[in-house]
């Protein structure tokens, strides 16, 4: 089975840090955001990815050809498109009677996909959200969906689509993809991969829907940083560093050097990082970083970046009280 990982985008919401790291190579509990991506898929069984990359693809390609065995075969969009035009870039790639998963590049998820990857009838991972209007949503009845509508002004739905398509018949999604391109069907100036679906379901293609509840997405700080934490529930640290707290659940990379300094819960170190006489909780340090002499909360420093605090000399009464800013 092949699956479809569309990477292109600029990753605008992650600023600063992807101005230098293409979003999906982030770290997040340990290992980049593709990682976990792939390590889901190739258990799931896909024995191919199609990613297709746009920005700093080249710094994906080589991490993924250092670290994958499976098939891998990558497809440029010079131009960001849209996600129907991203997938429709990638025709050549796919024959029209084999079936196709797309995954997007910044979504982790947390689904048993054996069953999925089976479905007779082309089918999306949804989940129930309160506040439908950012999302895609599915409006079902009788067992399928009946239409999709993507960011609904009127509530729908409150099934979300969450990034996760198993498409039976791949040449009817690229017919109707060249539908949209031919016609020059843009819905807020892109060539969106929700209205191909709705040209499918409009001509006779049978789609249902499968519940995702774990859905953690990476797109911004505040998420990276929570999807972070949801990772790393349950990882125990077995090394011991001398002089120093580890409140689990933390990920600290094995060449990481760690000195006085408190960390977690919640926190993930990067490799050849030096942290000491520090604090570090809920936040993510990057690869060789070094943070001394401060405390860290929900914060993310990226590879290479020092950070360092004043370390504060104070000589005070009983029953003082210092906050200090
Ligand atoms: P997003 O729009 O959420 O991601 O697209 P982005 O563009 O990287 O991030 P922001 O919005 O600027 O912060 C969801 C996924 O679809 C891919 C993106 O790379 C991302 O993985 N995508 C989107 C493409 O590959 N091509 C496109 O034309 C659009």
């Amino acid at each position: 089975m092949k699956a479809i990982i569309p990477v292109a985008g600029v990753g605008t919401r992650l600023r600063p840090h992807t101005f230098s790291n293409p979003k999906v190579l982030l770290n997040v509990a340990g290992k980049p955001i593709i990682g976990h991506i792939m390590d889901k898929l190739i258990e799931a069984g896909v024995d191919e990815a199609i990613v297709i990359v746009g920005y700093l693809g080249n710094m994906v390609e080589d991490w993924l050809r250092k670290n994958y065995s499976i098939k891998l075969t990558f497809v440029d969009q010079p131009e960001r498109l849209g996600l129907g035009h991203a997938i429709w870039m990638c025709k050549s790639h796919v024959p029209e009677e084999e079936p196709l998963f797309i995954i997007l590049g910044d979504t982790i998820f947390d689904v048993d996909l054996g069953p999925v990857l089976k479905s007779q009838f082309s089918t999306l991972g949804v989940k129930e959200v309160a506040d439908p209007r950012r999302f895609g949503v599915a409006v079902t009845g009788g067992g399928k969906i009946l239409r999709l509508v993507e960011k609904p002004d009127t509530p729908v739905s409150n099934l979300a689509i969450v990034g996760l398509y198993f498409i039976r018949h791949s040449g009817q999604l690229f017919s109707s993809i060249d539908h949209l391109i031919d016609n020059r069907i843009l819905t807020k100036g892109e060539y969106q991969l929700t209205d191909a679906l709705q040209h499918m379901i409009e001509h006779g293609e049978k789609f249902t829907t499968f519940p995702v509840q774990g859905w953690y997405d990476c797109g911004k700080p505040e998420t990276l940083l929570s999807t972070n934490e949801i990772l790393l529930k349950n990882h125990t640290t077995t090394k011991t560093y001398p002089g120093c707290i580890i409140n689990d659940p933390v990920f600290i990379a094995e060449n990481a050097i760690i000195e006085n300094t408190i960390v977690g819960p919640n926190a993930t170190i990067g490799e050849n990082s030096v942290i000491s006489n520090a604090i570090i909780k809920d936040s993510i340090v990057g690869s060789d970083a070094r943070v001394t002499h401060i405390m860290l909360n929900q914060s993310i420093v990226g590879n290479n970046a020092t950070v360092s605090g004043n370390p504060n000399e104070i000589n005070i009464g009983d029953f003082s009280e210092i906050r200090l800013g």
